[in-house]
């Protein structure tokens, strides 16, 4: 009998890290559900990968509900979801737009939130999911609202690892530091820190790594550990950093 193959739902797979992250599972004989809002994207990408897709807005709570419905009635079971939709903020909490603060928290940290509540009928053990966060939700920064909103993705993604793992059911929390995609391009980092920008394709490698693995909490590179250590054990000493570099720097990837 010809082996049924193993079904990833992966959001944000219209462009960037989500788009190489289901090139990989493609390349390993995963089946893609690709979500993300432009219809365009994900058909093309569909049809390249022999996967299918469905127009979802992760922020949008019955947008979620109507995708996973529809994937769930192809698909009984879900072996993989991919929580990497997200957008950035990298303003001040008092310039930006407020409607821009609350889109970016709708996105990058409720949207993970109602994917696994949605899909998690599908995700019978053993299944995983990948939650692809930010060195930024560790490391607070200029930057504010994007910071912010992963650092709720953390602890989300973290209680989520105990209160899925309970079911079977594997959390990998992927933080990445710059990497260069078409919504974060990073031509506006100090040289030094361009430096530091890595590929979507690195995080993709990193995230079929995890899953193979079970590494759990992961960042990527590793070398980014040591700014989170900082923020940890001397928050004041980071601020004071910081504040007297002005208004201008910018970190948070
Ligand atoms: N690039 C970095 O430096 C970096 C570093 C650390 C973490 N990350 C995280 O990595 C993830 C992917 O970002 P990326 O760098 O690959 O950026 P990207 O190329 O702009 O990709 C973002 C993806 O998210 C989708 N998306 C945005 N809002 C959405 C919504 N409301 N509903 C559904 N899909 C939505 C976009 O598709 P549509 O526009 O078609 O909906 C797109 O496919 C994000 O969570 C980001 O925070 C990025």
């Amino acid at each position: 009998m010809p082996v049924e193959p193993r079904v990833a739902v992966v959001t944000g797979a219209s462009s960037g890290i989500g788009e190489a992250i289901a090139r990989d599972l493609a390349e390993r004989g995963w089946r893609c559900v690709l979500l993300a809002r432009r219809e365009d994207r994900l058909r093309t990408l569909a049809e390249e990968l022999g996967g299918e897709y469905e127009l979802c807005d992760v922020g949008d709570r019955e947008s979620v509900a109507r995708a996973a419905s529809a994937v769930l009635e192809r698909h009984r079971r879900i072996h993989l979801l991919v929580n990497n939709a997200g957008i950035p903020a990298r303003m001040s909490f008092l310039e930006s737009e407020p409607e821009r603060i609350e889109q970016v928290v709708r996105t990058n940290y409720l949207g993970g939130v109602w994917c696994v509540r949605a899909f998690l009928p599908g995700l019978q053990p053993p299944a995983d999911v990948v939650n692809v966060v930010s060195v930024a939700g560790e490391v607070a920064a200029p930057g504010g609202p994007y910071s912010a909103s992963k650092h709720a993705q953390l602890a989300f993604s973290r209680t989520a690892a105990v209160e899925l793992g309970r079911r079977g059911i594997r959390v990998h929390t992927v933080k990445p530091g710059f990497v260069e995609t078409e919504g974060f391009p990073q031509r506006g980092l100090p040289r030094l820190a361009r430096r530091l920008v890595i590929g979507p394709e690195d995080v993709a490698r990193h995230v079929l790594e995890s899953l193979e693995r079970g590494r759990g909490e992961t960042t990527v590179p590793r070398y980014y550990r040591a700014a989170a250590v900082l923020q940890a054990l001397a928050p004041n000493l980071l601020v004071r950093m910081l504040t007297r570099r002005g208004p201008r720097s910018r970190i948070g990837a």
